[in-house]
């Protein structure tokens, strides 16, 4: 399967991506990176990896409707079959959303629906929560919301600030999102209705697949 991931920063779910296809037998493979910021450091990652990289910047364009159709246009040149928003900070319109519905994921700093939006981990500790998380899932018009493919618990713990709580986020978002795109480029996590079936073992089941908090 072809995989285009879109980036707007420094790129460390790219490179667990990277990594994650690069494992033998893995049967997805990045076909392009694109960044709509010209600076991010997730391009000189895909370079590093041999990966072919495009900036689409998002301040040449006078609309999100014609910055989505180039993005689109991209993506279909390339022969993309399934995007990964890794770290891509714009909104897209519902029709590049709806054109690429269930071909679509995102990770997403918490466990949804707690925490849509930014400033997620602050707001997880203004909200005194004790455990929050990471969630992939398939991309839908309103903002992180989705069918979960994943979902991995983080602790909160004694005297964390946003900064070590985020670090502690994007560890377990490094490895949350490579297992859940190997579900869905095997093809063992569809969307049926509005929620993800796991394949297990031949054995359809309704519900996402969880990661408990490491002890
Ligand atoms: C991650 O925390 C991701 O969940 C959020 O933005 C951050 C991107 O980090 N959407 P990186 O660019 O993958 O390092």
């Amino acid at each position: 399967m072809r995989i285009g991931v879109l980036i707007s920063g420094r790129g460390s779910n790219l490179k667990a991506l990277i990594e994650a296809c690069e494992e033998p037998g893995f049967r997805g493979r990045i076909a392009l990176v694109i960044s709509n910021r010209p600076g991010a450091g997730g391009l000189a990652v895909a370079e590093a990896a041999g990966i072919p990289t495009l900036v689409i910047d998002h301040k040449e364009f006078s609309t999100r409707e014609t910055f989505d159709a180039e993005l689109d246009r991209a993506l279909v040149n390339a022969g993309v079959e399934l995007v990964c928003n890794a770290g891509f900070m714009r909104i897209l319109t519902d029709g590049f959303v709806d054109k690429w519905r269930d071909r679509q994921l995102n990770i997403h700093p918490s466990l949804l629906p707690a925490f849509k939006g930014l400033h997620v981990h602050q707001r997880a500790l203004d909200a005194g929560v004790k455990i929050t998380g990471c969630t992939v899932h398939f991309v839908r018009p309103e903002m992180d919301e989705g069918p979960i493919v994943a979902q991995a618990a983080v602790p909160v713990l004694p005297g964390d600030n946003a900064e070590t709580l985020a670090a502690r986020i994007l560890e377990a978002e490094h490895k949350l999102y490579p297992l859940a795109l190997k579900l869905v480029v095997e093809g063992r996590a569809r969307v049926v209705g509005e929620h993800v079936v796991l394949d297990h073992d031949g054995e359809a089941v309704t519900g996402s697949l969880f990661v408990p908090a490491e002890k």
